[in-house]
């Protein structure tokens, strides 16, 4: 860690010891993981800070990353990405409770609501869950809730019966792929759960459990592996072929694609106690865990297949999302495997708190150095992308034990 930024931290602790206002878990104070975690929450809170500064308030554009020449690249509220800085501004007013990031949470997320009515994209649960769904889970206002499920009714319109699975990309030419079904999809499924559980209507969820049956059935490799895409006949419902298209070739192991396979079983586990979708959780994370190439800091590569090893790109991203699976993997097992997820998201949130953090008042705000986003495209290759950042505050928060619901 660097001098400037240790003197940041240790001014910002200074200042915290001294204030009179409290943070909103003050029961977790004498703990000393909440010591660690409050200490990098007042960085992390400063930092965000600046990005919110520099996105315009007014208009309907949101923060995604940094581009090669240093500036901020916004996105419409159309992007796959748009809602992960309202998700994380939700999570910085739950921590501190302050009416401040509230403010900045609500405006920030009221941006998105057309998104309800946005059918062309099957990532209205990044969209919308992150921000909605997580304003739902902190406030408990109705408001948030009706967004909720009016997205997740948008996002039913994309499943088909004969695939058995919502349709990811409608672009592309039929040569290319007919029915794309992606392993990033399997997140989206969450808007769907909890629409279910909001409402009682069983369809979002039965959507959801089919989504992940069939993706669990084609979209893996013996080893626990998966595939990025998966083209389907929509006629017959039958696997076409497998394919990539932002890892390095079709078999191989591209990592966020992993992050998101792991993360989005554990959550079917949440929604539905399936003990499968908790198996293959665990089986991807043996899997994940067993790959010779991973670096010591746990940190991936963009794709572990990458011939270019040890000189490739690492993704924080994709190690942000393992972290955050991993805390709540734990809960859902016995020791010692509790133990040991519970030691290697540690280990992944240290590595990212010590070695991957920005400078203050730098790279626009971001938090997160070192991620990957669409190598093939030559896009977005080694910087700060927005969701790195969003996940890893969810690990740290997970790490802390605060959950956003605070019943
Ligand atoms: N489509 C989500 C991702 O790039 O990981």
């Amino acid at each position: 860690m660097n001098i400037k930024r240790l003197m940041v931290i240790a001014a910002l602790c200074v200042t915290q010891m001294m204030s009179a206002q409290t943070v909103g878990n003050n029961e977790q104070n004498t703990d000393g993981i909440f010591a660690q975690v409050e200490m990098r929450m007042r960085y992390l809170l400063q930092q965000t800070e600046q990005l919110r500064k520099v996105t315009p308030d007014k208009g309907k554009l949101m923060p995604r990353s940094v581009e090669k020449d240093g500036s901020l690249r916004l996105v419409n509220i159309g992007d796959w990405c748009s809602g992960f800085f309202a998700g994380e501004l939700w999570m910085m007013y739950r921590y501190t409770n302050d009416a401040f990031w509230r403010e900045r949470a609500v405006s920030n997320t009221w941006k998105l609501e057309d998104n309800k009515w946005n059918a062309s994209s099957h990532d209205l649960g990044f969209m919308m869950y992150n921000a909605f769904g997580k304003a739902w889970e902190v406030t408990n206002e109705q408001s948030y809730r009706d967004v909720v499920v009016q997205a997740a009714k948008t996002l039913a319109t994309r499943f088909d019966e004969k695939v058995g699975c919502i349709r990811s990309w409608s672009w592309g030419t039929p040569e290319r792929w007919q029915y794309a079904v992606i392993i990033d999809n399997m997140m989206n499924l969450e808007l769907l759960f909890e629409a279910s559980r909001l409402t009682g209507d069983e369809q979002y969820r039965n959507i959801a459990v089919s989504h992940a049956n069939v993706t669990m059935r084609n979209h893996f490799r013996e080893d626990g592996a998966s595939y990025h895409v998966v083209d389907y006949n929509p006629q017959a419902g039958s696997v076409i072929k497998r394919i990539t298209h932002q890892g390095l070739f079709d078999e191989s192991v591209w990592s966020r694609g992993q992050a998101w396979g792991l993360y989005g079983y554990t959550m079917c586990y949440r929604y539905t106690q399936d003990k499968a979708y908790l198996e293959q959780a665990c089986k991807i994370a043996k899997f994940w865990f067993s790959q010779r190439l991973l670096p010591d800091d746990l940190i991936p590569y963009w794709d572990m297949r990458d011939p270019a090893i040890p000189n490739a790109p690492r993704d924080a991203s994709a190690a942000a999302i393992i972290a955050s699976a991993l805390y709540e993997l734990a809960d859902y097992v016995e020791s010692p495997e509790a133990a040991e997820y519970h030691r290697l998201a540690d280990k992944i949130v240290d590595s990212l708190s010590n070695d991957y953090l920005t400078e203050p008042q730098d790279k626009q705000g971001f938090l997160l150095l070192h991620s990957t986003g669409n190598y093939p495209a030559n896009d977005e290759i080694d910087v700060p992308i927005i969701y790195a950042d969003y996940y890893y505050l969810e690990a740290l928060l997970r790490r802390a034990g605060i959950k956003m619901n605070k019943q």
